[in-house]
């Protein structure tokens, strides 16, 4: 893959280390000076040009190229792919498709050779690049006899990447840790060729006699291809163009030609994850690649290598972008003094050794680090240093693994303070260089070659340094989302009443209104409804669901249509709802339903599936907290999964976002109704608010009509005209505030969780099938078990939490004591807590009376344990 940079052209001397002894060759050996030849291979017949006799080749070989582009060279870059004038190519077309045949891996190479002492000399050369770069010295020494002879032909004479760099440039670069790599990379290229000159004789030896070429002719070239600056250049030749595709190099002629130049597309580093949607191995062994933009006509065809910093680029690419989202500077880490502070980060493990070592981050211009990284542990415990509450609390728990991440590391506000250590670091980091952004600027100007290249580089990491270190303090919550409608609320009812109404429901005595407060939309009577008698009943047409599930695109329709052959129920009514939402809009059938839900933003201030870690230390000690991070986790997760596939991508366009998609599984997971073992969107039944009923109602039922075409609803108690009409959903508290962000006041049905688990270092993980029997025995069906205490059944999940604790223990007989220790630990977890404040926010006291209720009914439990344990 080519630089942006001028290549400059550089004779390839003939070396004088040349050390290939075959006899026919000992000769040339004495006289190395007649055996100059050009800098090139056998130049082509003049009237032919090698861009177009190479496509030529490319095709003739089976190879497949869009015909809307061709080669051609651009200033700045060098060779390149361009759209043709008057052309398009548009996002995922296939630019080409390079067949098997010519595509160099050293799996393939070594099957060029029959004898098996080839063949395992060649298994044995250390790395793909460089078994690659013997056949290319190989195919070069056979001149026009070659089979990639055309392609040899387009390769660039020089390129420059950090082994051809001299100490006065690697000196340039003002980084210790590239200019040590720089030094490595080309004493090992040296001990590598001194390792594999005899193979590659002998490679020689039997392609020049396969080829039938004649010896002297041979010879002459020979010497040039098979010489040490040979080997050098077509190594770097390999590390800058030959990709990593299941876990092999392949070089692919054509596939090494796009430049590159970054989509800025906003993405989030995901270790290639960009690049592999691109580059596509076929079954058969090709490789097809697609356009990752659209280009429009005369345009040269970029591509973005993936998820990399400069350092890699100019390592085996020999080149530095002009501009490059993913790049990063290392920063110093700062120095701890605080001796609290240097034990929890031991006993986390976040240092080492002696020197209480730990690697240097990379930070990116917006300088933000990845939460789940060593890096970001390192900050967030420095930054406890000036939180003498958090730190204390963090010590306490640091010793349970299972709580310590989010005592030491995500405590609330770590982000920002992260972000504001970074900030000084960043500042210290500058000072370190010996020269400043302008002057570099200045000086760029007057370079070229691999001095520019240095410069460029290090001017890159002092921009980055220099915009992280005046980010300190303006580190923001994440800008609030803009809504795409805006109809005002009371509109949007009154749009949603017009619109029920057209749907002609059988029974409906509902309107939906403005419920005011935290309820936003409510339903009122609209005449008298007796209890038990149905109230609602909603045709199955007028629910959003796999079976209705149809829009107007037929990439989305066969997305649903693949969703319902997985039986992925949840998937395909998740595509259908996005689609509806984000990209039909008003031009849906369901918007009058979809804009009245609670929208990006309404959910971003009070669903849990939302909270920052700062919000969630409202729930510090409670499993309910863990319970939230998992749901949020597993969002980002499957909205990362589901975003490997190019269908999903091309479906929906830019409506596919980690926000929109977050949205969508929140309503599927707040609003579902289920029968007949299906999510149900069901408008206006949805709607209908949560509370406990009077003495004598029920619990929330929704079930098909002996027809099935039907979904119906009794009232759960009697409802006078014009009142709110209610429903109890019959759940605990805890699971209300994970799907829906309240709590009741008053619930019959509430319960506080307590949770307990067996780990790998828990007594009875000793034996496992003993474990397992008596886990199955107990009844308890999961190694992580669930106890939801209330005043009612106190005595009961005890008597099954003792249970399970001796089972976790493998104790042989039940223990009330190691119940005691368990809850004792649990309510050791809960921190010391101001009273709220009147104004707290609505979420916040939803977080407080669960922990509350924890609490006490951890008390009832201890209380129980102890009378137990006095028993005995
Ligand atoms: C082919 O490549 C050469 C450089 O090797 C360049 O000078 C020439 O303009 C190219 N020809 C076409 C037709 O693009
Ligand atoms: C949601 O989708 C729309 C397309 O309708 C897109 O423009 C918007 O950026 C997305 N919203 C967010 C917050 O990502």
């Amino acid at each position: 893959m080519m630089a942006p940079s001028t290549p400059l052209l550089l004779t390839l001397l003939l070396s004088v280390l040349v050390c290939v002894n075959a006899d026919w060759l000992s000769s040339l050996l004495s006289s190395p000076k007649k055996a100059q030849a050009p800098p090139s291979n056998i130049p082509p017949p003049s009237n032919s040009n090698p861009n177009l006799t190479f496509l030529k080749w490319f095709t003739n070989n089976g190879g497949y190229v869009n015909p809307a582009i061709t080669l051609s060279v651009f200033e700045m870059y060098g060779r390149g792919l361009k759209v043709l004038d008057g052309s398009l190519v548009s996002h995922l077309e296939v630019l080409f498709s390079a067949p098997s045949n010519i595509i160099l891996t050293k799996s393939k190479i070594m099957d060029l050779y029959d004898d098996s002492t080839t063949k395992r000399g060649i298994d044995e050369v250390v790395n793909d690049d460089y078994a690659i770069a013997l056949e290319l010295c190989v195919q070069c020494a056979l001149g026009p006899h070659s089979k990639w002879d055309a392609y040899l032909n387009v390769l660039p004479h020089h390129v420059s990447n950090l082994e051809t760099f001299t100490a006065h440039e690697l000196a340039l670069l003002d980084s210790a840790s590239l200019e040590k790599l720089g030094n490595q990379m080309q004493e090992r290229t040296t001990r590598q060729y001194a390792a594999v000159s005899g193979l590659l004789k002998n490679m020689a030896e039997v392609s020049g006699q396969k080829a039938k070429i004649p010896k002297m002719g041979f010879e002459m070239t020979a010497t040039r291809c098979l010489s040490f600056e040979s080997f050098r250049h077509y190594t770097s030749i390999v590390a800058s163009r030959a990709m990593v595709i299941s876990g092999e190099k392949h070089l692919t002629p054509l596939a090494d030609m796009p430049n590159y130049e970054p989509k800025n597309d906003g993405r989030v580093m995901a270790n290639g994850q960009d690049f592999m949607k691109y580059h596509v191995l076929g079954d058969d062994g090709s490789m097809t690649v697609k356009s990752d933009r659209d280009f429009g006509s005369g345009q040269q065809v970029f591509e973005d290598y993936g998820d990399n910093p400069n350092s890699l680029y100019l390592e085996a690419h020999g080149f530095v972008p002009f501009s490059n989202p993913f790049d990063c500077a290392e920063l110093p880490n700062p120095v701890i003094t605080d001796e609290k502070v240097l034990n929890v980060m031991k006993k986390l493990k976040i240092v080492e050794g002696e020197q209480n070592y730990c690697p240097p981050v990379c930070v990116k211009a917006d300088g933000e680090v990845e939460t789940n990284t060593r890096s970001y542990a390192y900050y967030a415990v420095a930054a406890l240093g000036k939180f003498p509450t958090k730190l204390k609390y963090c010590e306490v728990n640091m010793d349970d693994p299972a709580y310590a991440g989010s005592a030491c590391i995500r405590w609330g506000g770590s982000g920002k303070a992260v972000n504001e250590l970074i900030s000084v670091a960043a500042n210290e980091g500058i000072k370190n260089f010996g020269s400043s952004i302008d002057e570099d600027e200045k000086r760029v100007k007057t370079l070229e070659g691999n001095e520019a290249l240095a410069v460029r580089y290090r001017l890159s990491k002092k921009r980055i340094l220099s915009e992280v270190a005046s980010s300190v303090g303006v580190v923001e919550e994440k800008a609030k989302v803009v809504s795409d409608d805006p109809t005002s609320l009371a509109e949007k009812v009154a749009n949603f009443n017009a619109f029920i109404e057209s749907l002609n429901f059988p029974t409906n005595y509902l309107t939906a209104y403005l419920a005011g407060a935290e309820q936003r939309v409510g339903t009122k009577a609209s005449r008298k409804i007796v209890a038990g008698e149905p109230y609602i009943t909603v045709p199955n047409v007028a629910v959003m669901s796999s079976d209705t599930a149809a829009t107007d695109s037929s990439l989305v329709n066969e997305l649903i249509a693949r969703g319902k052959s997985m039986n992925d129920d949840f998937h395909t009514l998740l595509f259908f709802t996005m689609h509806e939402r984000f990209v039909s809009k008003s031009k849906s059938k369901w918007w009058p339903y979809l804009t009245l839900l609670p929208t990006l933003q309404d959910y971003q201030e009070y669903h849990p599936n939302f909270f920052s870690d700062e919000k969630l230390e409202g729930l510090l000690g409670s499993p309910v907290r863990e319970l939230i991070l998992k749901n949020q986790g597993k969002i980002k997760r499957n909205f990362q999964g589901v975003s490997g596939d190019v269908a999903v991508l091309e479906a929906f366009g830019k409506a596919w976002t980690v926000e929109n998609y977050s949205w969508a599984m929140t309503v599927l997971d707040s609003r579902s109704i289920w029968w007949s073992g299906m999510r149900h969107l069901v408008p206006l039944l949805d709607l209908i608010n949560c509370q406990e009923g009077p003495a004598g109602s029920t619990v929330h039922a929704t079930n098909l009509d002996s027809g099935g075409k039907n979904a119906v609803t009794l009232a759960p108690w009697s409802f006078k005209e014009g009142e709110q009409v209610f429903e109890n959903y019959g759940q605990p508290n805890h699971i209300y505030f994970l799907f829906h962000g309240f709590v009741l006041q008053s619930n019959a049905h509430d319960c506080s969780l307590i949770m307990a688990s067996v780990g790998p270092n828990d007594g009875g993980a000793r034996d496992m099938d003993e474990l397992k029997r008596r886990m199955e025995e107990g009844g308890f069906n999961s190694y992580s078990a669930e106890f939801c205490v209330n005043e009612k059944n106190v005595k009961e999940e005890t008597e099954n939490l003792m249970n399970f604790l001796s089972i976790k223990d493998g104790l042989t007989k039940v223990d009330a004591s190691v119940g005691v220790e368990h809850v004792e630990a649990q309510l050791k977890k809960y921190p010391e807590v101001e009273p709220l404040a009147d104004d707290a926010g609505f979420d916040e006291k939803c977080m407080r009376s669960l922990v509350e209720g924890e609490k006490k009914m951890l008390g009832l439990v201890l209380a129980e344990l102890q009378g137990r344990k006095d028993e005995l």
